[in-house]
């Protein structure tokens, strides 16, 4: 059916270096540039799809596995002890009223809040853990704005391996922070902001019983482009026009820029869709990027700010990556206001369907973006509507501040009723 070998490559044109499958690195141990996994092998795609099809209707858990039912395209070998919680498979809704709010006649969902521990982490988590167990490290660790943390804490108590945290101080959700603690993770607040957090994880995993697996690690983007895989699969392999991901760290736009190049070279679908990528605007460096005609120096954002607290980064790692993606796509990068972020996400929850601050972005970014209304959408959802209820309770109770002081509209609130209300509605029904 398809086989197929692994190597390690650098993705800067200048180095390409290539480096040992189980080779512990996380960046080119040559130049410092980020890291692919590259895969060598035919494939006959049209038997690929079937067996992708047929284990759906499977009992064995790597089938069960939204992310392990695609192997073909993971580095491992077939006899290898998976780490899974039953990730991916995840619904894509249709969403009328997000739909109608961006004028545009059908918009999908793909929402990967639905996953084990309720965020798009654990596709790519589940395979970097597996890898952390293949190796042989101890402890296994990350530097998070939450999700991450809740992902890294479960599927450590899975594989049994010590799980380290490192969280900016008062600025994770409290549901994310309850997660990691119920999972067993050791957490250790720091002050400052994700990037201080990440910059000292940097260096705690110089010490070889330490496994890094924030999306540095190109193990959790191979876990993380099978959303793309099963994305086309559900959309029976044709592929829409757009593909709309908010940016934060910038792992998940690099992830699906990287399922869609491998599904396309391997003839599984016929075209690519435009990735674009939707940054909160007061944490914005890629998107600030994207917009300097000459693309020549990154900027790092010393002072990101955005109430949407999962992607309030302001040196993602992962940008040369994402920046691929967008390229290879045709796609594009743009900002949304606190207020555009706010007001998309209660749309996405008359949906019926609601989602995090972050993930909001898409939606906000959709309506802005313009698009024909003969084109075809789907924004990923990134995170569960549980993952941050302090927002959405201050969005309908018209208390909600924006970093900058100011007093966001509650434009779509719901209040919060008496009885007397009750009984007034049900007279006029
Ligand atoms: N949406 C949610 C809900 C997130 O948690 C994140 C990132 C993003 C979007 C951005 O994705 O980093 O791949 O561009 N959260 C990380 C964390 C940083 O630590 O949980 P990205």
């Amino acid at each position: 059916m398809s086989y197929r070998t692994y190597v390690q490559r650098c993705i800067s044109s200048e180095c390409r270096a290539e480096f040992d499958l189980d080779a512990r690195l996380y960046v080119c141990a040559r130049c410092g540039g980020l890291l692919d996994l590259e895969r060598r092998g035919e494939v006959d795609s049209a038997s690929l799809r079937e067996l992708w099809r047929q284990r759906r209707a499977s009992f064995d858990p790597r089938d069960r596995s939204g992310v392990w039912r695609f192997r073909e395209f993971l580095p491992f070998t077939d006899d290898t002890q998976v780490v899974s919680l039953g990730e991916g498979n995840t619904p894509l809704y249709d969403a009328p009223r997000s739909a109608d709010y961006c004028r545009l006649p059908q918009l999908k969902l793909k929402h990967q809040g639905c996953n084990p521990t309720g965020s798009f982490k654990d596709t790519g988590m589940t395979v970097a853990v597996t890898q952390a167990r293949k190796l042989g490290a101890r402890l296994v660790a990350c530097a998070s704005t939450g999700n991450t943390a809740a992902s890294l804490a479960a599927y450590a108590a899975r594989a049994e391996l010590m799980c380290a945290i490192v969280v900016p101080s008062g600025n994770v959700s409290h549901a994310k922070l309850a997660q990691a603690l119920d999972y067993g993770a050791k957490v250790f607040e720091v002050e400052g902001n994700f990037d201080t957090c990440m910059n000292l994880i940097r260096e705690l995993a110089a010490d070889e019983s330490v496994y890094l697996v924030n999306s540095i690690n190109p193990f959790r983007i191979e876990g993380q482009k099978t959303v793309a895989f099963e994305l086309a699969e559900q959309l029976e392999w044709q592929m829409p026009d757009h593909l709309v991901v908010p940016g934060g760290n910038l792992g998940n736009s690099s992830a699906f820029g990287k399922g869609f190049r491998e599904l396309f070279e391997s003839g599984l679908i016929d075209r690519q869709p435009k990735i674009t990528v939707v940054q909160a605007e007061g944490a914005a460096p890629f998107a600030k990027f994207y917009s300097d005609f000459a693309h020549e120096h990154f900027v790092n954002d010393e002072h990101p700010q955005t109430l949407a607290s999962a992607i309030k980064i302001g040196a993602p790692v992962s940008w040369p990556k994402a920046w691929r993606a967008v390229q290879e796509t045709g796609g594009t990068v743009i900002t949304v206001t606190e207020q555009e972020i706010a007001d998309a996400k209660a749309i996405i929850g008359r949906d019926g369907i609601g989602c995090e601050p972050a993930s909001a972005t898409t939606v906000a970014g959709i309506r802005k973006l313009k698009i024909n209304e003969n084109e075809s959408v789907v924004a990923v959802l990134t995170g569960h509507l549980l993952k941050d209820t302090d927002y959405v309770i201050k969005y309908h109770s018209s208390n909600l501040i924006a970093p900058n002081g100011e007093k966001l509209e509650s434009t779509f609130a719901q209040d919060l009723h008496d009885l007397q209300d009750l009984q007034d509605i049900l007279k006029i029904m």
